[in-house]
């Protein structure tokens, strides 16, 4: 042995063995950690392909709860429900509407699975004509008029026994407002997830497709944050933690785990990263081509979103990665 190669640090010493490498990894991915986005529709039996998803899909209710029993057994305690209502209008006013699918889908499942946490996505870019986040006045998104309608909504999915309600309009001082509106009607138990930080993003592309709600005209950067911005970032999150938000969140996760980890260092409360659709698209599309070994990028991608400091993932990978890890 030269005397070079006696002092060389050796690190390689703890990658030798899996068992030794299960010994030192500093990150752990956990079913515990997710939240499965899952999408309902009216009608009965109905499990419709998501073409730019593959592998998600369009459920009915009675569809639904079955994917959500499924979930549980599976030991992922959460799923976050985003709705396609049967008829659009410029207010959204189905998003509120004490029959509207999301209410039906939050009772079913509450009825079935009472213990599974239901989460459910306040905005109105679904259940509108137009397909912005709130109301147009003036051809412009108004935030003040918008506010009172979000209220309404996620007092409406409080009522049919939601545990979260999660804005993702981005209008600004809402977590104030819907907090102030639980609280009127003594929904003190409703948490709020707020989609603090969300970026005016590409990768939201496949979900305009499987929600419905692309922009009718212009696009949403008058409300979602511009990419570039990092110092604002802390300042929404700032704002929602004040506004009284349970939990917060950082979307979309892949391109922004820099954000993921800046959020993380001030947040006194849990940290969500949303894993979104395009993020999914992308790796699902270049396994189909065979270009990419899907399992493998799908456990890099999460446990990446993780050991940036997320503690939830809200991913549609959930399932499939479940599959791969211990309860
Ligand atoms: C609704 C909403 C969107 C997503 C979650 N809630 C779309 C958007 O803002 O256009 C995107 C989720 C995803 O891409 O997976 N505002």
């Amino acid at each position: 042995m030269t005397e070079n190669e006696s002092i060389i640090i050796r690190p390689r010493r703890l990658r030798r063995t899996p068992a030794i490498r299960d010994m030192v990894r500093e990150t752990t991915l956990s079913v515990k950690d997710f939240i499965a986005p899952l999408f309902v529709k009216p009608g009965k039996g109905k499990k419709d392909p998501i073409s730019s998803m593959p592998g998600q899909y369009q459920f009915s209710v009675d569809t639904l709860v079955k994917e959500a029993g499924e979930l549980w057994e599976l030991g992922i305690p959460s799923v976050i429900l985003f709705g396609l209502p049967d008829q659009k209008d410029a207010t959204g006013s189905r998003s509120w509407a004490e029959d509207g699918i999301v209410q039906q889908a939050v009772s079913a499942i509450k009825d079935r699975l009472p213990e599974m946490v239901v989460i459910t996505d306040v905005c109105l870019c679904e259940y509108t004509d137009h397909g912005h986040c709130g109301v147009i006045v003036n051809g412009e998104v108004d935030n003040n008029a918008t506010l009172e309608l979000l209220a309404r909504q996620a007092v409406s999915y409080a009522r049919a026994g939601t545990d979260f309600v999660a804005p993702s309009d981005m209008m600004d001082g809402r977590v104030a407002v819907i907090r102030k509106a639980l609280d009127a009607e003594k929904y003190f138990n409703t948490g709020i997830l707020s989609y603090a930080i969300k970026y005016d993003s590409a990768f939201y592309g496949p979900f305009r497709e499987a929600a419905d709600s692309a922009p009718q005209f212009g696009d949403r950067a008058g409300y979602q944050m511009d990419p570039a911005n990092a110092i604002e970032a802390l300042k929404e999150a700032e704002l929602d933690l004040e506004e009284g938000a349970d939990i917060i969140m950082v979307k979309p996760a892949i391109p922004y785990l820099d954000i993921i980890a800046r959020v993380r260092e001030v947040s006194l409360v849990p940290l969500a990263a949303y894993n979104v659709s395009g993020e999914y698209a992308m790796v699902k599309a270049a396994e189909m081509n065979g270009w990419i070994d899907g399992k493998r990028a799908m456990m890099e991608m999460l446990i990446s979103i993780k050991r940036a400091g997320a503690d939830l993932i809200l991913t549609y990978f959930a399932k499939e990665a479940a599959g791969h890890l211990n309860p």
